[in-house]
């Protein structure tokens, strides 16, 4: 009755009040507070609060949460009902109001407790009269929203689960159930649950509890094609009839064109028999009807792929791959040295059969093996060139093998190792020579016929005075198809002539092969003429250096007892001595390194040509500086000396291009030392004969000899 007699008071206070912020309005404005938390106080706080003082908050939160609200502070004037000075904390329908300090416990006040709306909504009003006799400090309140647990009051309203969130709550359903439009009631649904995995498991709704009333379910197990199912019922409980065939809730499958049930009964010792099916669908179904309910059935179920028959590896091969059903698949090698003919892989296909063909090892084949030049191929194995089938290579006479003798078909189908190649043997004689002891050419003697097999004799028609004058000169085979011999041989000399410093014509040149007497050619004697003449682009025929040309046959010859290649120096048998690069001859001291001469050239200086090809032994260890002291033109880098300085012993006139051997003392071979080519005069005391030093030709003539045309 106070409240309502104060009214006026009350209202012109709020006037003096509000009159700041709301000068037209009789009453304050509320204070509206929409945060998620905040605090309070009453007016003037920490001061006092004054007199005829009326206060509003509004606080609102977002829905689904509620206000917890509690005051830290109260210190109002007490009264009874609370009539003067009070707090008002309201919410929904509900109020409660509160006033005192703490000393009067008749009076209520707030202090430690929480209050919490019921809905999203709190209105705290605070109020004080006209008089206080004493000071009070007021209040300090704080508040926060709370997200409201929906589903502690009657689920929520959900028929099955209930989702609290903050702000809200959903409802759901269980497995088999499903959420109605009203989205809190479930209806039993479990048609067509479709399985496809290889295995899996399914049960009635609510297993293991009593499945729903007016239920008809039905899981459908649709696996690959080439699958076959096998289900077992795990437990099994459904309503059952004593005389009766399942009258009221029953299982049936349906699977391969058959049904199998009505099933029910509840004896955990009869469970329905497991069974499999042959084709790969399964519809399992189940009808509960509107009274008594069981605990349902649990099954699980697995596949088994269809069997396509087992495989064999093949002849020579391998098999990988031993599971023979559906999906499986096996793979196929071969043995080394054969290749696989067919399917390298196969798989078991959804109707049984295997995919691709079964595959045979076949033996790898060689190709037909390639003749070889100058050799011969002997066939072990008939001629059969599968994988490790050999063949072996022998060389003509007169040539040697470098590479590997055999060669076996390997498992590529190459021959392995490459077939080797068959090369002349050089600076080998058949016919012996005689033992070297010395002897003349000027000096020499005659040698045995044929024992210098490389030897030939080359004769030259060039143009001088008065018609073609005739020469000769030597020149050593070096192959089938060269001879090599000196450029001054093949050079025009005549000087008054345009021919002059030029190489011959071709067919003014014929060389002659297995040749020992020149006037009586024997059977074998071999005639060639020349298809092409390579000088030396640096020979210089005044002083002769670079004395070296070669000379290409206009046909290849054929290797016999009279008629074979000489050698070049070898290449590692190099030692210094002085200043001078010379030849190194194992085994034979220096001063007595011997080389032999050969040719039809002159017997002495001046005189006529010898008909048999004569042979001289010639000292070679001759220092460059000692031989160039002796002799009045100068002997060049590209020359070596050879003879003796009490003279004697030398080759002359129409020795030149012929060769000044030595022999290799671990091959027992000859080689091409050098080339005759100048001398003062022939075989005179302290005068040495002059050679071409082959030595530093040898990159030239392989160049020029082997490379291609
Ligand atoms: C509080 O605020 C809400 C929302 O702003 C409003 O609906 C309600 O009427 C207010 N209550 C009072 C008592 O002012
Ligand atoms: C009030 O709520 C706060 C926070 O939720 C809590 O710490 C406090 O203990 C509560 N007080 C009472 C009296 O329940
Ligand atoms: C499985 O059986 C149920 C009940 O007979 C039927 O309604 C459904 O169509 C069947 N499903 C298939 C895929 O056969
Ligand atoms: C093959 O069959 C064996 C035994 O039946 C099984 O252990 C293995 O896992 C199978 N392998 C594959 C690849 O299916
Ligand atoms: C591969 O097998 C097929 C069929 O068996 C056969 O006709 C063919 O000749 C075989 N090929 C070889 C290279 O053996
Ligand atoms: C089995 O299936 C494969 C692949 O689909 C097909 O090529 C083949 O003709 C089928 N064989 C039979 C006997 O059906
Ligand atoms: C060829 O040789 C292979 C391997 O040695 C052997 O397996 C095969 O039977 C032989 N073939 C003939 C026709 O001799
Ligand atoms: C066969 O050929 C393969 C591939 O070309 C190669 O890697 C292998 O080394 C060869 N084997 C032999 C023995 O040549
Ligand atoms: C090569 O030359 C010789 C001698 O001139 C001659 O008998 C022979 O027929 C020639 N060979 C060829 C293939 O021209």
């Amino acid at each position: 009755m106070a409240q309502t007699l104060n009214r006026t008071r009350v209202i012109i206070a709020s006037i003096l009040m509000c009159l700041v912020h709301f000068p037209v309005n009789t009453t304050c404005e509320t204070e509206q507070r929409s945060a998620l938390y905040g605090q309070i106080e009453s007016p003037d706080y920490p001061e006092p609060y004054g007199n005829n003082v009326d206060r509003v908050w509004n606080i609102t939160v977002p829905d689904g949460f509620t206000i917890v609200l509690y005051f830290s502070l109260f210190e109002l004037e007490a009264s009874l009902d609370c009539a003067y000075d009070n707090v008002k904390v309201s919410s929904s329908e509900e109020t409660a109001t509160f006033c005192g300090n703490g000393q009067f416990l008749e009076f209520r006040t707030p202090r430690d407790r929480n209050m919490t709306s019921p809905n999203n909504n709190m209105v705290v009003e605070f109020h004080s009269d006209y008089s206080n006799e004493e000071q009070f400090s007021g209040f300090v309140a704080h508040y926060q929203a709370r997200d409201i647990n929906e589903c502690l009051v009657n689920n929520g309203g959900c028929e099955q689960v209930c989702h609290n969130f903050v702000s809200g709550y959903y409802c759901s359903c269980r497995l088999y159930y499903q959420l109605q439009p009203d989205n809190h009631h479930c209806k039993v649904s479990c048609r067509d649950i479709v399985y496809t995995s290889e295995q899996d498991e399914f049960q009635t709704p609510d297993y293991p509890d009593d499945y729903p009333p007016n239920a008809d379910c039905n899981w459908l197990i649709n696996v690959d094609f080439g699958y076959s199912i096998n289900i077992v019922f795990e437990t099994f409980q459904i309503e059952s009839h004593p005389t009766v065939l399942c009258p009221y809730d029953f299982v049936k499958i349906y699977y391969d064109n058959e049904v199998r049930g009505p099933i029910c009964g509840d004896s955990q010792s009869d469970l329905p028999a497991s069974f499999s099916t042959s084709g790969n669908i399964a519809n399992v179904t189940f009808h509960s009807d509107q009274s008594v309910q069981r605990m349902g059935f649990r099954a699980r179920y697995d596949v088994t792929g269809r069997s396509c028959g087992a495989l064999y590896r093949p002849t020579y091969g391998m098999i990988s791959g031993s599971n023979f059903t559906f999906r499986d698949s096996v793979r196929f090698s071969c043995n080394d040295g054969y290749v696989i003919n067919g399917s390298t892989s196969r798989s078991c296909q959804a109707n049984g059969t295997w995919s691709g063909i079964q595959p045979t090892c076949e033996i790898v084949k060689c190709n037909v093996p390639q003749p070889i030049s100058n050799g011969e191929i002997l066939y072990y194995s008939g001629m059969n060139f599968s994988y490790s089938n050999s063949i072996r290579f022998v060389c003509n006479d007169y040539y040697e093998m470098e590479g590997i003798s055999w060669s076996e078909c390997g498992v590529n189908g190459t021959w392995t190792p490459e077939p080797p190649v068959c090369v002349p043997i050089c600076g080998e004689s058949s016919i012996s020579p005689r033992n070297p002891q010395p002897g003349r050419i000027v000096g020499g003697q005659e040698s045995t016929p044929g024992s210098w097999p490389w030897q030939v004799l080359i004769n030259i028609k060039a143009p001088g005075f008065g018609g073609l004058r005739n020469t000769i000169c030597g020149g050593s085979v070096l192959n089938e198809e060269w001879i090599l011999t000196a450029a001054h041989c093949v050079t025009g000399t005549e000087v008054s002539l345009t021919t002059y410093g030029k190489v011959v014509p071709n067919h003014t040149v014929v060389v002659s092969l297995g040749i020992h007497t020149r006037n009586s050619p024997a059977e074998h004697t071999v005639v060639r003429s020349a298809l092409e003449i390579i000088k030396h682009a640096e020979f210089d025929h005044v002083t002769l250096d670079y004395d070296v040309a070669l000379i290409h046959l206009n046909e290849s010859i054929q290797f016999n007892d009279v008629i074979r290649p000489i050698c070049l120096p070898p290449q590692s048998t190099h030692i210094e001595q002085g200043d001078d690069k010379h030849v190194y001859i194992p085994n034979v001291a220096d001063t007595d390194t011997t080389a032999v001469v050969i040719g039809w050239g002159q017997i002495q200086k001046g005189r006529s040509t010898s008909n048999v090809l004569l042979e001289v032994y010639v000292g070679v260890n001759v220092p460059r500086n000692l031989c160039n002291m002796k002799l009045n033109d100068p002997v060049t880098t590209n020359m070596v000396c050879a003879g003796s300085t009490e003279g004697g012993l030398d080759s002359c006139g129409g020795d030149s291009g012929g060769p000044l051997m030595l022999r290799d003392d671990v091959t027992n071979r000859y080689f091409t030392y050098g080339i005759v080519s100048w001398g003062e005069g022939c075989a005179r005391p302290d005068k040495f004969g002059v050679y071409v030093r082959i030595e530093n030709f040898v990159d030239w003539i392989q160049y020029e000899t082997f490379v291609e045309r």
